[in-house]
């Protein structure tokens, strides 16, 4: 072989090495690539696995959590000072029990039963919907009557559910009547303790007027507009009905209590000069969104303003009850069922005067 020959085979070897060299490198780093990819393939899979664990464990969490909450029932304490309420009744215990809508048996009627003893009540208000329209049980809502009417004398409203049906409503009064309770009507009772005397003022639902149809009066084929309008001539419509009862009713002299269903009303109670209102009808909103509060209430739509608490106007206090039950969707969320025991005292501002 001569020397040319040679050296064209040495550069052919190294040509051939080269390319081994080059195709093992890429095959290296193919593999390399493909390896990374399972790689990241398997990551992605377990992120996703972890994901949708912990997903499915926040929903059981919050599943379980809102069916808890949903009928564990509580008892909402607060205090309120009120200048007019007479030296005599400051301190007086008012427990309030609202929209029970008769969905209250077995052991959570027993809680409540133990709730309404240990709230120690020197009066008990009930404002409305004790029964329910769609699902109607006078007897769960009179034998929860007949247990607590030994605790504290009880004053009674009806809600727009009682309107609805009058003959279960006709058998539940009945009942209520035979327990010793003080049905309230479009009535007013005083009650006289150490010579001072306080007025309790109860109003019906504006249902119960023979002229209305349904428990808002709204036409829901309407347009968004129009059902918005028309909820407001309904409210306009109450306002005025309750106004003229309550004018009727309200002693002036006495510091007053009135038990009216309708929380929307607040700007009427004021207006009456009420000294103190104990309202219901809300539901707190059924559902309670963080930060947000109450999602809806009938007769207030979505978002309402007065959905549970207390509100302060002038010389008018409002208390609304969150309640007890729920009515179109047997579900709360957020919103445990209470029972409100205020203590109303008498204020510093008038021990002065
Ligand atoms: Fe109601």
């Amino acid at each position: 072989m001569g020397y040319k020959a040679y050296k064209k085979r040495k550069k052919n070897g190294a040509d051939q090495r080269a390319g081994e060299i080059l195709r093992e490198m890429l095959r290296c780093r193919f593999i390399a690539g493909k390896r990374a990819e399972e790689a990241a393939a398997k990551k992605n899979r377990r992120r996703k696995q972890a994901a949708v664990i912990a997903g499915s464990a926040a929903a059981a969490v919050a599943a379980a959590w809102t069916l808890w909450a949903d009928t564990a029932v509580m008892i909402h304490e607060m205090t309120v000072k009120k200048d007019r309420i007479p030296q005599s009744f400051s301190g007086l215990r008012i427990t309030q029990i609202s929209d029970f809508h008769n969905s209250v048996c077995g052991e959570k009627k027993e809680k409540l039963i133990r709730l309404v003893k240990k709230s120690a009540p020197d009066l008990i208000f009930i404002t409305g919907d004790l029964i329910d329209s769609r699902h109607t049980d006078t007897e769960t809502a009179a034998d929860f009557i007949e247990r607590i009417v030994s605790e504290a004398p009880v004053y009674y409203v009806p809600g727009n559910h009682e309107s609805r049906i009058p003959d279960a409503y006709r058998e539940l009064k009945k009942s209520m009547k035979a327990s010793g309770v003080h049905i309230l009507q479009n009535e007013a009772e005083y009650i006289e303790k150490d010579g001072e005397k306080i007025q309790i003022i109860g109003v019906n639902d504006p249902d119960f007027h023979a002229d209305r149809h349904g428990s808002e009066g709204i036409s829901r084929k309407s347009g968004l507009k129009e059902e918005i309008l028309s909820r407001e001539q309904q409210r306009a419509e109450n306002a005025a009905c309750i106004f003229e009862e309550v004018s009727r009713l309200r002693d002036e002299e006495f510091f007053t209590f009135l038990l009216s269903h309708r929380p929307e009303l607040f700007e009427t109670y004021v207006r009456c000069g009420i000294d103190f209102v104990f309202s219901g009808h809300a539901h707190g909103g059924q559902f309670r969104l963080p930060l947000a509060g109450g999602l809806f209430a009938p007769g207030q739509g979505f978002f309402p303003a007065y959905d549970g608490g207390l509100y302060e106007r002038k010389e008018t206090s409002m208390i609304v009850s969150r309640g007890i039950g729920a009515s179109v969707i047997p579900l709360r969320f957020n919103n445990r069922p209470e029972i409100v025991a205020a203590e109303i005292i008498r204020s510093r501002k008038s021990h002065d005067r």
